[in-house]
């Protein structure tokens, strides 16, 4: 029930292995970069407040070699789960292009050449053992790992916080989604053993130690991924700018919930929902880092799963699949190991993550297969992850 992956070693070797095999020389260079989850904190980073994520072991893998006469000077990438490859020419603008999942290269390059460090002829073969579209950010892993190659190919070093940043913009401006900078910031900051209480407006991270092996974090995934996300999410962001413009506050990081309620009459009534979810988000967020630091487990949960709620009713992110999960675990509850569930990341599908006793983890993966595919008829996937490091360099 519980789906095993191949360690980073290992899928670096199969990757170093396919460059070879597809190229006809080993790689110079291999870097990888994670995926991540998110414990609690959700739709609060783009609202400059908290969120409470962790890398996860789980990767996406770059391996690459500069191309022999490479002139004009072009990205070749060959993807191991996309058919064909994408050619990219790198002595005109760089523009978004097909194949789509080459954009988040492509954006990551544009943000090189703009620093005033452009790449020569490249050969990159990816591999990934991250979800792809499962709400992991696995387009983070992408960004991010470009980033860590084009560091070692152009020397040009990035501070971390400035690689996360370049990376967003590669989103924003290649993918077309008005993402905050949890996802970009974990994949490079991530720790192993902690989870990052990242203030999403001075970017400083409080490492959150979750090293217990008797509490385990398992990731759920729906399968599912509606259709509606991209647009619902730039939605949102629109929605909590009005709220934060009509509450006279720079974001609603700087909004107090009395203060929101004074003006439930003088607000439309779903912006005042999805203000009154992303400021009671931020105070569950900075709870569920204390408690976790006590290992107030029955606090945890409850946090968690007041964050779904909110995130069903009043940021109406969530889906019937995601909600499905969430009520087979509060079913499951604490007597049996499950301490806590919420859908992670965006929504509309996706991941949920809960946060489990270890002893259980085995009977609750069980019951939460079973009775979500009773229930949907959709298989999920489960998986458990620690917390992870983030972007490494493993060959250079
Ligand atoms: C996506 C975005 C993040 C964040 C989450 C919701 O993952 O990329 O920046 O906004 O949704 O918390």
């Amino acid at each position: 029930m519980i789906d095993q992956h191949l360690p980073l070693a290992r899928l670096a070797d199969e990757t170093a292995e396919k460059f070879q095999q597809r190229f006809g020389r080993p790689p110079q260079w291999v870097v990888a970069a994670p995926g991540r989850v998110n414990l609690i904190g959700e739709h609060t980073d783009y609202n400059d407040g908290f969120v409470l994520p962790m890398a996860i072991d789980r990767y996406t893998v770059l391996a690459a070699g500069r191309s022999p006469g490479g002139e004009p000077p072009r990205l070749r990438m060959v993807s191991g789960h996309k058919q064909g490859e994408a050619v990219i020419p790198l002595n005109i603008p760089l523009q978004p292009g097909q194949p789509a999942w080459a954009n988040y290269v492509l954006g990551v390059a544009a943000g090189f050449a703009a620093l005033g460090a452009p790449l020569a002829s490249l050969d990159i073969l990816v591999e990934s053992n991250v979800p792809l579209g499962g709400g992991l950010s696995s387009s983070a892993a992408l960004e991010v790992a470009a980033a860590t190659l084009f560091e070692v190919v152009t020397g040009h070093r990035l501070d971390p916080v400035e690689k996360a940043l370049l990376c967003q913009k590669a989103e924003h401006e290649f993918a077309g989604v008005p993402c905050g900078i949890m996802d970009q910031f974990t994949s490079a900051l991530g720790r192993e053993n902690h989870l990052l209480l990242l203030d999403c407006r001075s970017r400083q991270a409080e490492l959150v130690p979750l090293s217990d092996p008797a509490v385990s974090v398992l990731i759920i995934n729906t399968n599912v991924k509606h259709h509606l996300a991209g647009g619902e999410y730039a939605r949102r962001r629109q929605q909590c700018e009005a709220a934060a413009r009509h509450l006279r506050v720079r974001a609603l990081r700087d909004a107090h919930l009395d203060q929101l309620k004074t003006q439930h009459d003088q607000m439309d009534p779903v912006v005042f929902r999805r203000a009154r979810h992303v400021i009671t988000e931020i105070g569950r967020t900075v709870r569920a880092a204390t408690a976790i630091k006590a290992s107030d487990w029955p606090e945890v949960g409850s946090l968690m799963y007041d964050s779904h709620d909110s995130l069903r009713d009043d940021y109406e992110v969530s889906c019937a699949e995601l909600d499905e999960v969430v009520e087979i675990a509060r079913k499951i509850g604490p007597g049996n190991g499950m301490i806590g569930c919420r859908m992670t990341g965006g929504g509309f599908g996706g991941c949920a993550v809960s946060v489990v006793q270890s002893a259980a983890t085995r009977d609750i993966a069980k019951k939460i297969h079973g009775d979500y595919q009773q229930k949907t008829g959709i298989q999920p996937a489960l998986f458990v992850s620690r917390p992870a490091a983030g972007a490494t360099v493993l060959k250079a």
